[in-house]
């Protein structure tokens, strides 16, 4: 880790416009978006029952959960469709020379990860 709390994760090649990118980070399992050709980093695991968003799809700026379809908002990792209620942990990106980096901590206060439960 970084002193600046950001950690290495992989480089821009490894997601694809529209694509996707699991990781994990602390034990917790994390993903990568690259959506309107920015990267977003979000809890990988649906707050509805548990589903890996890996497998899920991106449209615009929507997450589709691959279970039942819940919908998040890949920008802020808040719930746009049923039937999640509660939003996603959101993380900061930060692309340094072609790799991106993504902090250690929440930056929604809303969201929900096994850190901070
Ligand atoms: S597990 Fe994601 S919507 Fe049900």
């Amino acid at each position: 880790m970084s002193a600046d709390g950001f950690v290495y994760v992989t480089n821009v090649k490894s997601v694809p416009p529209g694509g996707l990118y699991r990781f994990e980070l602390d034990g917790t399992v994390r993903i990568l978006v690259r959506a309107d050709d920015a990267f977003y980093a979000l809890s990988g695991i649906c707050t509805h029952e548990e589903a890996e968003l890996c497998e899920g799809e991106i449209e615009g700026r929507t997450l589709w959960c691959p279970l039942h379809s819940a919908g998040y908002d890949v920008f802020t990792g808040e719930v746009t469709s049923a039937p999640a209620e509660t939003p996603l942990a959101a993380y900061q990106v930060e692309v340094r020379d072609g790799a991106i980096y993504v902090s250690k901590e929440c930056i929604n206060a809303r969201g929900l990860s096994k850190e901070n439960e």
